[in-house]
């Protein structure tokens, strides 16, 4: 968990490769459904746009599916999910059922004007989908994306007014989500202002740990 633009899945990619790992990133499955023009897809599209949270059983439907399909998997890391209390007691409900223990969750806290900045300078490759930001994780020198070549693009949802109605959701919502996972000892803190090679060798302290 974090705000927008903590780096979670810059990370969440980069680990699950990594360690062989299932990402389910709930940003990157919204954004599929409204690719394909589906019915959720054009429900999720009005908040996404808006920079609001996409309601909790049309998300939650999306993770249980994925879960399902990580049981045959060595683990998963899920990004972007739960943002809220109701999605957290959601995510108990499906793993007790699939009898899938959670080890970790991770915490990337990070001041707004980082948040800010990372935001306005990201941009995605339409074909595969990697992050770059034009100044810390900077593409191809030809401004293509630098895995497979592919057109680099704004996300819709990185313009001014949606971000900063971003920041405030999650603001929202925060709070009590670190509680929960405090309560339950599963919380771990990782600043999100570092760079990214940095966090990555953070994380990757922290599973090699919890993996012994
Ligand atoms: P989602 O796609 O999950 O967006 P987000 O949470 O706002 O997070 P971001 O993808 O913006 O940031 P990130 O932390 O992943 O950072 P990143 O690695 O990309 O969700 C989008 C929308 O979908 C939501 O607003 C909501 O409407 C809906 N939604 C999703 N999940 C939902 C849920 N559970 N419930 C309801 N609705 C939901 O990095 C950002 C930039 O910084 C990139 O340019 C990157 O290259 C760069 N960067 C990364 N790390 C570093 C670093 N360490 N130093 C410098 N630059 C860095």
């Amino acid at each position: 968990m974090g705000p927008p633009g903590a780096g979670k899945g810059t990370q969440a990619q980069r680990i699950s490769e990594a360690y062989q790992l299932m990402h389910i990133s709930t940003g990157d499955l919204l954004r599929g459904t409204i690719k394909d023009n589906s019915e959720l897809g054009r429900k999720a599209r009005v908040y996404m746009e808006r920079g609001e949270l996409v309601p909790d059983e049309l998300v939650t439907a999306l993770v249980r599916e994925r879960l399902r399909a990580a049981r045959r998997h060595r683990g998963f890391i899920l990004d972007g999910y739960p943002r809220n209390q109701a999605q957290a007691l959601a995510l108990d409900e499906i793993l007790a059922e699939e009898e899938i223990p959670l080890d970790l969750v991770v915490h990337f806290e990070t001041p707004v004007e980082v948040v800010r900045d990372r935001l306005m300078g990201r941009r995605v490759c339409s074909s595969c989908g990697t992050n770059f930001h034009l100044k810390a994780l900077p593409p191809s020198p030809n401004g293509r994306c630098s895995r497979c070549g592919g057109e680099l693009m704004i996300r819709p949802d990185d313009q001014d007014q949606t971000v900063e109605q971003r920041i405030r959701v999650y603001e929202d919502f925060a709070r009590p989500l670190v509680k929960f996972y405090r309560k339950k000892d599963l919380l771990h803190k990782v600043s999100g202002a570092q760079t990214a090679g940095d966090q990555y060798a953070e994380l990757k302290r922290l599973f090699e740990r919890k993996a012994k």
